[in-house]
C-alpha cells in the first residue's frame, strides 16, 4: 500500500468550482419570463431616465441573485456604447448589517478604495451618511463629461435583514431619485428578498417606494431544474461522466424541496463527490441516493445543534430507548427516559406537556418519526415516537450535549 495519505484518484469532476454558491453562471436557463420582465423594469436606465425601484421576491434558491447579476453585467455591458449615459451598479448583501448606520458604512467602504476605508464605529450616523452620499455621487462622476447622465444601481440583497423603518436609511436611499439627495447621480435601489411577507410589513411610504416595481421569482419545476443542472454539468463535469438518470433524480430531489435550484446543485456535486470518493470516473443514479442522505443527514445535525438543550434531552432520551430497541415508544416512556437524562445532567426536569412540544417541533423538524396509534373505541388514541434517521447520525448531531451531560450506557457503541 502506497504510505501517501493524499493522492489524486479518478474524478468525474472537469471544474468541480462550477457547482458553488459563489460561481455566477455565463447564460441563464429556464427564467425566460422572469427576466423579460425585469429587462423592462430595467429599460428607463439603458436610456439614461430615473431608474426605478425593483423589489425582487421569491423563495430560497430561485435564481433572484443570479438572475440580477446576470441582467446587472449586461446591462452595463450593453450601455457602455453611449457615451451620454454611464450605469454602474454595486451588490451589497444585507445579511449582516442589521442597522443602517452598518448598511451605510458597507456601502461606503465597497465604493472606496482599499487605503481610503472608513472604520466601522467612532463616527456620527450623519457623518457615515454623508460620506455615503459623497460615495455614490462620485461614483462615475467625470468631470471631463459634465452633461453626461450617471446612474448607479444600488442592490440591497436580502433586504429584509436590516432595518425598514421611515427613518431608515433603506428608506431614503429609495427616496434619494425624489429628494434630490444626490448632485451627479440617479440611483435606482433593486430590493431582494426571500421573505416572502417582506412587502407587506412595510409601512406604505416605504413599500410604495421601495417597491414600485415589484418582481415575483416562481419555484422552479422538475423541467426547468433539469435545464439548470444540464448546463452547469457541462462545465463541472468530464464529457460522459454523468449515466442517464443522475439528473432527473437530482431535478425531482430539487423539485420536492420547493424547486430550489441551489438545492439541486448541492445534491449534484454531493453525488460527484461519492463517485470521486470511490475511485470512479462516473456518477450513478446510486451515488444520487447516498448524497440525499448525506445532505438530509446534515440538515438534521446542523438542525438539532440549534435546538433548546431540553429539546435536546428529549431527543437523546429517544435514542437512548431505541439503542436498547424500546422505540416506536409512547410520551410517558420517554419522558420517564428524559427525567433520567436531566437527572444525569443535573437540571431540573420540565413537565410532560413540553416534551410533548418538544418532540412535535422535534417531528416537524423531521429528526423524529410519529405514529399515531388509533386504536378505535376503547382503545384511545395515542402517539408514538421514534428516531428518524440512524442512530450514529444522532448521536454525531448531540455529541457536545452528550459530553456536557455524560454518557448513557445504552448508547456507548455508537459514538
Ligand atoms: N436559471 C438559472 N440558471 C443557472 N443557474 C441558476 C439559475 N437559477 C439559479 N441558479 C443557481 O442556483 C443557485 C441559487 O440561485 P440564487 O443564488 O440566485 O438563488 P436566490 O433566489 O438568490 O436564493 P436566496 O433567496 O437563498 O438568496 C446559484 O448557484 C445559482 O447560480
Ligand atoms: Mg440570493
Amino acid at each position: 500500500m502506497s504510505d501517501r495519505l493524499f493522492e489524486r484518484g479518478n474524478t468525474p469532476f472537469a471544474d468541480r468550482d462550477a457547482l458553488s454558491d459563489h460561481y455566477t453562471p455565463d447564460d441563464l436557463v429556464g427564467r425566460d419570463a422572469e427576466i423579460k420582465q425585469y429587462t423592462n423594469y430595467l429599460e428607463p436606465a439603458v436610456w439614461g431616465e430615473d431608474p426605478n425601484n425593483i423589489f425582487v421576491y421569491g423563495k430560497t434558491g430561485v435564481g433572484k441573485t443570479a438572475t440580477t447579476r446576470y441582467l446587472l453585467d449586461n446591462l452595463e455591458r450593453d450601455t457602455a456604447e453611449y457615451d451620454d449615459t454611464n450605469i454602474s451598479s454595486l451588490h451589497i448583501n444585507c445579511d449582516g448589517l442589521s442597522t443602517s448606520y452598518r448598511v451605510a458604512i458597507t456601502i461606503t467602504n465597497e465604493l472606496r478604495e482599499p487605503h481610503n476605508q472608513i472604520s466601522e464605529s467612532g463616527h456620527s450616523t450623519s457623518e457615515v451618511y454623508n460620506r455615503m452620499w459623497e460615495a455614490i455621487d462620485n461614483l462615475a462622476y467625470d468631470p471631463d463629461k459634465p452633461d453626461r447622465t450617471n446612474i448607479v444601481l444600488l442592490v440591497l440583497d436580502e433586504v429584509d435583514h436590516t432595518e425598514t423603518g421611515e427613518d431608515s436609511i433603506l428608506y431614503q436611499l429609495s427616496r434619494a431619485g425624489e429628494n434630490n439627495t444626490l448632485e451627479h447621480a440617479r440611483i435606482g435601489v433593486i430590493g431582494i428578498s426571500n421573505d416572502l411577507t417582506f412587502a407587506s410589513s412595510l409601512s406604505p411610504k416605504v413599500e410604495s417606494s421601495l417597491c414600485q416595481k415589484k418582481l415575483f421569482f416562481d419555484t422552479y419545476d422538475a423541467n426547468e431544474l433539469q435545464e439548470v443542472l444540464r448546463q452547469r454539468a457541462k462545465i463541472a463535469f468530464k464529457d460522459d461522466a454523468l449515466r442517464d438518470g443522475v439528473i432527473p433524480h437530482c431535478a425531482a430531489y430539487g423539485r420536492r424541496q420547493s424547486g430550489d435550484a441551489r438545492e439541486a446543485l448541492d445534491l449534484l456535486r454531493a453525488a460527484g463527490d461519492i463517485a470521486r470518493n470511490e475511485g470512479l470516473e462516473t456518477v450513478r443514479e446510486e451515488h444520487v441516493e447516498q448524497g440525499i442522505d448525506r445532505v438530509q443527514r446534515e440538515e438534521v445535525i446542523e438542525g438539532i445543534r440549534t435546538l433548546h438543550e431540553h429539546s435536546q434531552y428529549c431527543i437523546y432520551a429517544l435514542a437512548t430507548l431505541e439503542a436498547e430497541g424500546a422505540t416506536p415508544s409512547r410520551t410517558r416512556g420517554v419522558y420517564e427516559r428524559y427525567e433520567l437524562v436531566c437527572q444525569l445532567a443535573g437540571v431540573d426536569s420540565l413537565t410532560s406537556r413540553r416534551v410533548r412540544d418538544f418532540l412535535r417541533e422535534l417531528s416537524m423538524l423531521g429528526a423524529v418519526e410519529t405514529h399515531d396509534q388509533n386504536k378505535g373505541k376503547g382503545g384511545g388514541q395515542f402517539y408514538e415516537f421514534e428516531l428518524a434517521h440512524p442512530l450514529e447520525t444522532m448521536v454525531t448531531a448531540l455529541d457536545d450535549m452528550i459530553e456536557d451531560v455524560g454518557m448513557h450506557s445504552s448508547i456507548e457503541e455508537y459514538t
